[in-house]
């Protein structure tokens, strides 16, 4: 069994989760973490209904993207401090730094991160974290902010082995996602077939980044059986060996047990 761990199954980008999760448990992939952020906490009630819903299935994180920082006012926040306590919700994020699209200016993103890993710390839950273009900046507010008493992911890793490093030893997993599978992603590639084989999550990031063969459709929760054959084929080892592994991790890191039916 695989767990997709990071997809977005708010109504913005899928009509009927509820099929996208049947075509993906027809392929062996049977939970989900389903991330809701967005420009308003929508997305966040959105994932926690559909994790109370199915409780089994589905655990749900609750952040602010750094694309949508400047809507961290003092009232999201004690929304989301809300949320973040419920017991469906695993994790804070995904929150961190993307210098990429600049969406938020830089400064309001490295403090409306360094406050939501402050939430994760209060409500004792680890963090997914979101970094693009911004490396350096993503360690040090998470080491500032003591990022390590409660780790997490990085998701949909795209850094380097140094980058690597510094977040396992600061207990965050890498997560791989649909890039790990592109030609081009060489430093990727590396780092999948590096890594722990205890630290490593597969997810899809879907709606985004579906991994080849799909290239180019919209991702769903069924891709993540493609990441994790690409991850397993980096390692030399099975594709039944690989899911045990990351599955066992998922649960490990969002300390969440899934049933295996
Ligand atoms: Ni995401």
């Amino acid at each position: 069994m695989l767990i997709d761990t990071h997809c977005h199954l708010d109504p913005a980008y899928f009509a009927d989760p509820d099929a996208a999760m049947d075509r993906a448990r027809a392929v062996g992939v049977g939970s989900f973490v389903v991330i809701g952020v967005g420009r308003d906490l929508a997305p966040a009630r959105h994932a926690v209904a559909l994790a109370r819903r199915l409780p089994s299935q589905v655990a749900a994180v609750v952040g602010v993207h750094p694309h949508d920082a400047t809507s961290l006012t003092d009232e999201a926040y004690a929304e989301l401090a809300e949320l973040a306590r419920a017991p469906e919700v695993v994790a804070v994020g995904e929150i961190g730094l993307d210098y990429h699209y600049d969406h938020s200016p830089r400064d309001v993103q490295r403090a409306a991160f360094a406050r939501l890993i402050g939430l994760a710390k209060e409500v004792h839950k680890p963090i997914v974290i979101h970094t693009r273009e911004a490396a350096a900046d993503t360690l040090e507010v998470m080491a500032a902010e003591g990022a390590r008493d409660v780790g997490g992911v990085i998701h949909c890793f795209s850094e380097d082995r140094a980058f690597a490093e510094r977040a396992l030893e600061m207990g965050f997993d890498l997560s791989f996602s649909g890039i790990v599978t592109f030609k081009s992603a060489a430093s990727v590639h590396d780092v999948a077939a590096w890594a722990p084989l205890d630290r490593i999550l597969v997810e899809t990031d879907s709606p985004y980044l579906a991994p080849m063969p799909m290239r180019g459709k919209a991702c769903e929760p069924a891709y993540v059986a493609h990441t994790a054959a690409r991850v397993a084929a980096l390692r030399k080892m099975s594709l039944g060996d690989l899911a045990n592994a990351t599955t066992a991790n998922a649960e490990r890191c969002f300390r969440r047990i899934f049933p295996r039916d």
